[in-house]
């Protein structure tokens, strides 16, 4: 299982003093010594954590891959292919949510998929749909030509007891299915140790991405520990 850390919570605590500490390029360094399979940031329009020149930073200083996180837009796109990103992961944006609240509308957004997908594949990129547990999303990335899911795991992290577990169950069998029509899967939102572990042995699923929790914990332990007990957990 590998593991994506996601540094955008260390941009959001730089903004907010308009400077240049703490420093999340400096996050990406120690989550990737700690053992990070790779680091997730996601550039919103709004710029209000990640921006620009931290992308262009970030992969100037690792040695494992940055997976961006994009709206489905003309100049997200673009900046992914101009950037040379190798990892790219759509994901839906709205300016006013705290945090990405759901998965990609497939549907909604398949016109602009089918025709702009293409575009990053011709370039190399490598490229995922952030979406909600749906055996009809899977179809729909048959039709788009998407090999890798990584499904939307907020509704797990807010719920417990035996609705925890028909939700848990009902991902597996998702991803059972994804799996057997050639798609990878991954997961994210949300995460912490204990909802991590309840998720890792689902087979088939291939990698974690995790933020919010990693860098507050962090907080108390230190970006290393944390990482690292991470990585022990779903290793
Ligand atoms: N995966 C994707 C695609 C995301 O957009 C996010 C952030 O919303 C995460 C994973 C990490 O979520 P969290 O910060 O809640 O761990």
């Amino acid at each position: 299982m590998r593991l994506g850390v996601n540094i955008d919570h260390v941009a959001t605590l730089r903004n907010a003093r308009g400077g240049i500490h703490p420093d999340p390029i400096k996050a990406a360094i120690i989550s990737e010594e700690a053992g990070a399979d790779l680091i997730v940031a996601h550039l919103r329009e709004d710029r209000r954590h990640i921006n620009e020149d931290d992308i262009s930073n970030i992969i100037r200083n690792i040695n494992i891959p940055l997976q961006l996180e994009v709206a489905p837009t003309n100049f997200m796109f673009n900046f992914a292919i101009k950037n040379n990103i190798k990892k790219v992961c759509i994901v839906p944006e709205k300016r006013k949510e705290l945090t990405t609240e759901g998965g990609l509308d497939i549907k909604y957004n398949f016109n602009f998929l089918k025709e702009n997908l293409p575009n990053l594949y011709r370039n190399n990129i490598e490229v995922s749909l952030f979406l909600d547990t749906d055996m009809e999303n899977v179809n729909l990335c048959l039709e788009l030509g998407v090999n890798a899911i990584e499904f939307h795991t907020g509704e797990i992290a807010n719920t417990y007891g035996e609705d925890e577990k028909v939700l848990i169950r009902r991902l597996e069998k998702v991803i059972k299915y994804a799996m057997s029509q050639g798609i990878s899967s991954r997961a994210g939102h949300g995460l912490n140790f204990d909802k991590a572990k309840k998720i890792l042995n689902i087979k088939y699923l291939e990698e974690l991405n995790i933020g919010h929790f990693i860098i507050g914990e962090s907080i108390f332990c230190g970006l290393s520990e944390v990482v690292k007990k991470m990585k022990k957990i779903i290793g």
